[in-house]
């Protein structure tokens, strides 16, 4: 039977920083679906890369002195290692300063141009270059940029625009027809009331005083508007537009572009509008993330000066492990809404939940296990189930249910909470039913406790193996799982009697948290 197939995305990130715990975020989460519809047996497709082109990235580049295309060669090459150190197992990485992606854009300008949705005229209004975006003088807000804050610049040049006003009611009944289009719906009624409503305004989609950008196949002197080159990676990727357009036959239309809550109209206006322009299918769905804020702020440098803040993963991966990083982020934001991190947070819930919670339940089963069984998975004793028993498999079959209905609507860190549930459960039920006594008293119940708990953790690590990376995999290693799969976490009890599960070393090392803290502000 052939795959359900399964296309995500994450934005192309600008290469004028070093990436940050901010931006990791969006990759973290698009990895971790990516693998759990993996885990489902789904045929992924997991897209990311970088939007190299316009104003931003030529200053940038210019003010450190360098030549444009080797200032991103060694930008992108950093990048490729954070998100190797973070385990970002993607399936493609695009430059759109590749050549298949450059000449699909040109061929996709004139496309558009030739269907009447592009036309030359003049524009003059505000430009804000950090966020590459045009605004109107109304839409300023003191004057300045209505995202970011920053100031705008002027201009007044001759461009070509792309019809966009034509689309305000066929957006109102996209989102009207296909409530999943764009969510959280609270996206939904901001783009209605801010952008839709007051009209929409045809988009500049050229410029002339930008040399560093694609060149209008027809026109040499524009360039394409860095936007419209970056939203067409999505399908360019795929082979839109070149000679093979395989992936894209089998992939498009992408199951979710996952983006930041500040570029979601570009991706829940612009980009649907191109693509009815072209007359293609549209993506199933849009989700507009909240923000990793540090002190109420989006998190934008490496390091704040004078605290112990420490954003920057390439300092805590080596440290804490690549599975610290990507549990913090999945869990701190509350899908949708903005989430708070702190250092001593993060060093707080590497202690509780990674060693206490996960590691140690881990340990100290396997350790009884060895010392009652010799290492040797029991045969649990029916007959001799207690309500005790009964419950606890019932909770971690629910646990486990609801985690996976969860990643259904792409509520990560809620569906990393029931999983922790199941982990959270088996204390309890190794507190309760005591297997030391057991051992003394009752063998058989023993079996029961044993089995039952080496199920329920075996449920809870297939399904966390999408979240975290690296011990997750030992845990199943050992009991011999190479890949995780649904097949594996089906129904309870499939684990077979018999097998041999050997005690592995420490998870996630203890931490002291003061010690820690010392340290990294000296850094
Ligand atoms: N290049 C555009 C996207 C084009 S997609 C066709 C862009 N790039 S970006 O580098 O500025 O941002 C990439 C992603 O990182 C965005 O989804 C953005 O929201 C995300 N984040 C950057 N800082 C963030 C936080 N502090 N918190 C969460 N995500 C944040 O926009």
């Amino acid at each position: 039977m052939e795959k359900e197939k399964f296309y995500i995305t994450t934005p192309i990130f600008y290469p004028s920083n070093k990436l940050t715990l901010g931006n990791c975020y969006t990759t973290i989460i698009c990895d971790t679906i990516a693998r759990f519809n993996k885990m489902l047996g789904k045929d992924v497709f997991y897209l990311t890369g970088t939007d190299e082109h316009g104003q931003k990235i030529a200053k940038v580049a210019q003010d450190k002195g360098m030549e444009i295309k080797k200032y991103l060669d060694e930008n992108i090459l950093d990048t490729k290692e954070l998100w190797k150190m973070l385990h970002i197992d993607y399936d493609y990485f695009i430059r759109t300063t590749d050549e298949q992606h450059e000449k699909a854009i040109q061929k996709i300008f004139t496309e558009l141009y030739n269907r009447g949705y592009i036309y030359k005229g003049k524009y003059s209004g505000h430009y804000c270059t950090p966020c590459e975006s045009f605004w109107t003088e109304a839409q300023l807000v003191d004057g300045k940029c209505p995202d970011c804050g920053r100031d705008v610049v002027y201009q007044e040049e001759e461009a070509y625009f792309f019809k966009l006003s034509e689309f305000g009611d066929k957006l109102l009944k996209l989102y009207e027809d296909n409530p999943n289009f764009l969510q959280p719906t609270s996206r939904v009624n901001e783009m209605v009331n801010n952008f839709i409503k007051p009209g929409l305004q045809d988009l500049c989609v050229s410029r002339t005083t930008v040399s560093w950008g694609v060149p209008v196949e027809f026109d040499p002197k524009h360039t394409i508007y860095v936007w419209i080159d970056a939203l067409f990676n999505y399908v360019t990727a795929l082979g839109y537009g070149s000679n093979n357009d395989e992936l894209f036959k089998k992939y498009w239309p992408a199951d979710l572009h996952l983006v930041g809550k500040e570029i979601v109209r570009f991706h829940a206006i612009i980009w649907p509008a191109l693509l009815m322009a072209l007359d293609l299918p549209l993506p199933k769905q849009i989700f507009g993330h909240g923000w990793l804020l540090f002190g109420g702020q989006k998190l934008s440098k490496s390091k704040t000066a004078g605290t112990t803040e420490v954003i920057d993963p390439r300092i805590l991966i080596p440290r804490y492990g690549a599975d610290s990083v990507r549990y913090i982020l999945l869990r701190e934001i509350p899908f949708g809404s903005d989430g708070t991190y702190s250092t001593e947070n993060y060093l707080k819930h590497i202690n509780t939940d990674l060693c206490n919670d996960f590691g140690n339940l881990v340990n100290r089963t396997f350790a009884m296990l060895k010392k009652y069984f010799n290492g040797v998975v029991p045969t649990p004793n029916k007959q001799e189930e207690t309500q005790q028993d009964v419950d606890f498999i019932n909770t971690v079959e629910n646990a486990k249910t609801n985690a996976i209905n969860y990643m259904k609507t792409y509520d990560v860190s809620k569906s990393l909470t029931e999983i922790f549930t199941i982990f959270n459960k088996a204390n309890k039920y190794i507190e309760n039913s005591t297997p030391w006594e057991l051992a003394k008293s009752n063998q058989e119940e023993l079996k029961n406790v044993l089995y039952n708990l080496l199920e329920a953790i075996k449920i809870g690590t297939v399904l966390l193996a999408s979240f975290l990376t690296e011990q997750p995999s030992k845990v199943l290693n050992a009991y011999g799982i190479e890949k995780p799969s649904i097949e594996d976490i089906e129904k309870f009890g499939s684990l077979k009697s018999g097998t041999v599960i050997k005690e592995i070393g420490v998870l996630y090392p203890r931490l002291d948290i003061e010690k820690e803290l010392k340290e990294l502000s000296n850094l």
